[in-house]
């Protein structure tokens, strides 16, 4: 074999740790390891609790295209944010966390500096073209020692990670397709948000990004 036929060989990249702050960091390309299986185990949840868009407190029926796994899932509507192990909308339990998706978030984790990390929710957000999610932070959790680990898939987004105070500053973070963003600590209250996607076509799902937010929420 010849030295050419090996570089033509589509292996996926290694992965690379960028810290952009104590207790935060992007592990570049860390999901690639599993992108089949994560993408078999999406179709799968999608399927038994398909994808919805929530309404917040005030009113406002959200961009972001919803779902959930595991024991709990996180859901907004008139009353408030919470989480619930029942599906509102089939009236079921959410789908179980398939295992691909908690070994991948607990490996993230660990990378992190998190050990044992044990996620008993993962949110899943569809965005297409246009989509976008405004400076929130993640505080319907009990256990701020924990992390949070979220999962880009599909499509690139511009992640807006920003401080305690909603008023800081916010970096502006290029994501792809594989990458995964932790942060906890001193950073776990931090602000976060995305930028409207643009529109695109990837060989993951199309013409869309999928988020999994994965959390230790009960
Ligand atoms: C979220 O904050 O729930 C999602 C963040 C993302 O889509 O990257
Ligand atoms: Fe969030």
């Amino acid at each position: 074999m010849t030295a050419d036929l090996f570089d033509t060989v589509a292996e996926p990249t290694t992965p690379w740790v960028e810290p952009l702050e104590p207790g935060a960091m992007v592990l570049r390309q860390f999901a690639r390891r599993y992108e089949a299986a994560l993408m078999e185990a999406v179709r799968q949840v999608f399927e038994e609790s398909p994808l919805r868009h929530m309404v917040t407190p005030g009113g406002f029926r959200m961009s972001v295209a919803m779902t959930n796994c595991g024991e709990l899932g996180w859901v907004t509507d008139r009353k408030g944010y919470r989480y619930d192990a029942i599906d509102p909308e089939t009236g079921r339990r959410w789908p179980p966390m398939p295992a691909v998706f908690s070994r991948l978030a607990s490996e993230a984790a660990a990378q992190a500096g998190f050990d044992r990390f044990a996620p008993d929710a993962c949110l899943v957000n569809r965005y297409v073209a246009g989509t976008r999610l405004s400076l929130h932070q993640d505080r319907d959790e009990r256990d701020y020692t924990q992390p949070i680990v979220s999962v880009s898939l599909g499509l690139p987004a511009v992640f807006l990670f920003g401080g305690a105070k909603r008023t800081d500053k916010a970096r502006r973070i290029p994501l792809a397709h594989g990458d995964v963003v932790v942060w906890g600590g001193p950073a776990r209250l931090h602000h976060h948000g995305v930028l409207p996607l643009k529109e695109g076509s990837h060989p993951f799902m199309g013409d869309c990004r999928i988020n999994l937010t994965f959390r230790k929420a009960g």
